[in-house]
């Protein structure tokens, strides 16, 4: 046995339990007893158990998901220039403006540096969009060599993404082609950026045919912009649901959603239930770029995700940017990505709370379609965190640090939380607590 996990807290369920892993996967889940904390004990004193993890009671979950961020773009903000209208075009313009500078080393170093920090924080599952609208396609060729690079200790899964539009363009739909060809995972569009509505759909219709001819997934950034006439996504669903690609297609930001009427949402919810599309809210990133052009009172510019998640469809989160022409802050922290949510979608209720931590985690596993190796269950990839919490609740208010990160049965990170020595109102005080426990 490799490692074993004692008195871990699991989702849902009471007790504590340890986690045992053999051969880089989950083998048993077992509650803890006297017995078993004896038996744990000798185990390891004998060399039968090689390393152990006491999680005192903290709440060991599958790995945080990362469902939507922009790796090529990371760590070039300022470069050449700040985006100071806090606009998405403005972010478009600058970033076409340091693309000519792109060296597969530079997209390399600094995706590295983004992905090392995310999975210091338990982020294990990346997926990251590229720009190929590039004839050389620098960054999609780094991206996919440090891929491979970096496998042995987090997933990272590729969009082909047409910054530029397919059909606006020049070579769009070849060079979105010669991306699949090269080994993007997943095929992207960007259909509310085309010259013409006309050329929006049409550049769903390639995006279909390509997807299918190269068996790939598709994620599309759709409607990210506050035009309430912006309704590509209703073709984006009812493409999903006449191919039957359904469940592999996702839909990113759909920010124009926020603006629709109330008529029209409740039309297009049935067909969006019928396509089992996904959905991914970037709501840090859309709070900050929405609503730009809004005089008072302004939009938050972030998806329906309540009605969403009412209306049974998956709904996972993404940070978009870490320091990017699109954004100036950004740590890569999907817990304060899943806050922001919770108080931008006005989803405080009693049952609402924990869906945030759900969105980051088996929300982000499902937009991912990688549910088949992910979560705490005997015989998967042992792929898990602790965090420094007790439940939900407590990551959604608190958003601890990730204390323990473990994948494919080995620990890759850790980190010890923050500690604070109160020199006031002790003395005589028999109620005072430490402060990171409140
Ligand atoms: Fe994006």
């Amino acid at each position: 046995m490799e490692l074993m996990v004692r008195n871990a807290r699991l989702l849902n369920r009471n007790g504590l339990y340890r986690v045992a892993v053999r051969d880089g996967k989950i083998a048993s889940i077992q509650e803890e007893t006297p017995d078993s904390i004896a038996e744990g004990d000798e185990a390891f004193a004998t060399g039968r158990c090689e390393e152990q993890i006491h999680a005192e009671g903290l709440l060991l979950l599958p790995p945080y998901v990362e469902s939507h961020i922009h790796l090529d773009a990371v760590l070039t903000a300022g470069e050449p220039r700040w985006n100071e209208s806090g606009t998405l075009f403005e972010g478009i313009q600058i970033w076409s403006e340091r693309k000519p500078y792109l060296t597969e080393e530079d997209v390399r170093q600094r995706a590295l540096r983004a992905l090392q920090g995310l999975a210091g924080q338990g982020v294990l599952h990346v997926r990251t969009h590229v720009d190929i609208c590039d004839p050389q396609l620098t960054a999609l060729k780094s991206l996919l060599a440090l891929k491979n690079e970096v496998r042995s200790w987090v997933n990272v899964q590729i969009v082909a993404f047409p910054q530029m539009g397919i059909c606006s363009y020049p070579k769009g739909a070849e060079l979105l082609e010669e991306s699949l060809k090269l080994g993007a995972d997943a095929v992207g569009a960007i259909p509310h950026y085309e010259f013409t509505r006309e050329d929006g759909i049409q550049s769903l219709h390639i995006l279909f045919e390509l997807a299918q001819k190269y068996d790939r997934l598709i994620d599309v950034h759709c409607d990210e912009i506050d035009d309430e006439h912006s309704r590509f996504v209703e073709m984006l669903a009812a493409l999903a649901y006449r191919t039957g690609l359904k469940g592999r297609v996702t839909a990113s930001h759909t920010t124009a959603m926020h603006s629709y009427s109330n008529a029209y949402v409740s039309k297009l919810m049935n067909l969006l239930q019928l396509s089992e599309i996904n959905f991914v809210a970037n709501p840090l990133v859309n709070t900050h770029l929405q609503g730009r052009f809004d005089p008072y009172p302004k939009r938050r510019g972030m998806t329906r995700i309540k009605e969403l998640l009412e209306a049974g469809l998956n709904v996972s989160l993404g940070t978009d940017c870490i320091m990017d022409p699109w954004y100036p802050l950004g740590s890569g922290n999907m817990l304060h990505a899943a806050n922001m949510a919770l108080h931008v979608g006005h989803m405080t209720g009693n049952r609402e709370i924990p869906l945030g931590v759900q969105m980051v985690t088996e929300g982000g596993a499902r937009s991912l379609d990688i549910m088949e190796g992910y979560g705490i269950e005997e015989g998967r990839p042992a792929n898990f965190i602790i965090v420094d919490g007790q439940d939900p609740w407590e990551l959604m208010r608190r958003m601890p640090v990730t204390r323990y990160v473990v994948y494919r049965g080995k620990l890759i990170a850790s980190t010890n939380p923050a500690e604070t020595s109160l020199y006031v109102g002790r003395s005589g005080d028999p109620q005072s607590h430490p402060i990171g426990y409140l």
